[in-house]
């Protein structure tokens, strides 16, 4: 494998992995999990998520989220944004870099943000210029580029054409979202590559799902390609409500004993993000265990 030796994790677990959790934990339980992982060495934390409350009640709580962590110098913080409405909520709280996201499939666009890819992109205009402005920086998300849940095969031209769009409107990197994770590595890097002609790749970022097991094999096919990005979850939570059959994130610990393994360096502690993968796991099935601590007990 040929340059750099560093990859940036992007940990997506307070947002991608809680959106889709029935747990809805309370807001200083996710607190405590971002400032748990501002400890492990991580350089970007996807906090949690401005989007419409009715639609992922999980979050509803981001501005007090948000205002909650405690902020590590060095560390950023992005939150997902998908209007002008979640811009100004965000900002509200200070939020100083965004997330807005997109799909390559017209059909998960409108399951998702009930519009087609060409509005999402009109309502993101405003948003830019607001985000220029304010001198935030804004990555942008590309979902389904490797299937979609309702109209099956993405046309990697149709990948290309909204990632170039993403990048043109001044997001400064562009994530590919393999979202109900159904890619395998010769098309994840077919894929990566097609895009990588138009966006530079420095500007690129992947982000699997893990539905098939496939995640961790993509990632490096995906590396060996030359994309230094990676998202991942920590503890492997995630998935978006709005996509049928999307289950976890690879999981962050994976990516990074990989990377490890590899000679790669993330900055990352392992054992740090370990103990918190085993922490949150905790917290989302406490209901479950504590039943089960009463059950065991009752039977002694
Ligand atoms: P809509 O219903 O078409 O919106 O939803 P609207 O503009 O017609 O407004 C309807 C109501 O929502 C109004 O309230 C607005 O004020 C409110 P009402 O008058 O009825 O009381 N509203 C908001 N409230 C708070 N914050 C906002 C906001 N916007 C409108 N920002 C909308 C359109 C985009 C808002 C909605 O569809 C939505 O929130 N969708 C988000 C779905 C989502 O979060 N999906 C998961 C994230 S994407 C993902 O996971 C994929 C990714 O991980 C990559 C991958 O895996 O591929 C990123
Ligand atoms: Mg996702």
């Amino acid at each position: 494998m040929t340059p750099s030796n560093h990859v940036r994790i992007v940990e997506v677990g307070a947002r991608d992995g809680l959106q889709n959790e029935k747990t809805l934990l309370p807001a200083e339980v996710k607190i405590a999990l971002i400032d748990r992982l501002s400890s492990t060495g991580l350089q970007t934390i996807e906090a949690t998520s401005f989007v419409s409350p009715k639609w992922v009640p999980q979050l509803a709580d981001a501005a007090e989220v948000f205002r909650g962590i405690r902020k590590v110098p060095g560390v950023s913080y992005p939150v997902l944004v998908p209007n002008l409405q979640g811009y100004a909520r965000a900002r509200e709280v200070g939020a100083g870099e965004i997330a807005i996201f997109t799909a390559a499939s017209e059909a998960f666009n409108r399951k998702n943000i009930n519009a087609s890819i060409d509005e999402s992109i009109e309502r993101f205009l405003p948003v830019m210029e607001q985000a220029r402005a304010d001198g935030v920086q804004v990555r942008g998300y590309v979902s389904t580029v490797l299937g979609c849940p309702y109209q099956g095969e993405v046309p990697i031209s149709d990948v290309v054409r909204v990632a170039r769009r993403m990048h043109e409107l001044g997001c400064h990197e562009i994530s590919l979202g393999d979202t109900i994770g159904v890619g395998t590595p010769a098309k994840a890097r077919a894929m990566l590559h097609a895009v990588a002609q138009e966006v530079p790749m420095a500007a690129l970022a992947v982000h699997f799902h893990d539905t098939y097991g496939q995640a961790l094999a993509n990632i490096l096919a995906c590396l060996e390609e030359g994309v230094r990005v990676v998202d991942s979850s920590v503890s492997g939570t995630g998935g978006c409500p709005y996509a049928k059959g999307a289950t976890g994130n690879v999981a962050s610990e994976d990516v990074v004993y990989m990377l490890h393994g590899m000679g790669i360096n993330t900055g990352i502690d392992l054992d740090l993000l370990v103990a918190t993968g085993a922490w949150l796991a905790a917290q989302l099935h406490k209901d479950t265990a504590s039943r089960v601590t009463r059950a065991r007990t009752a039977m002694t």
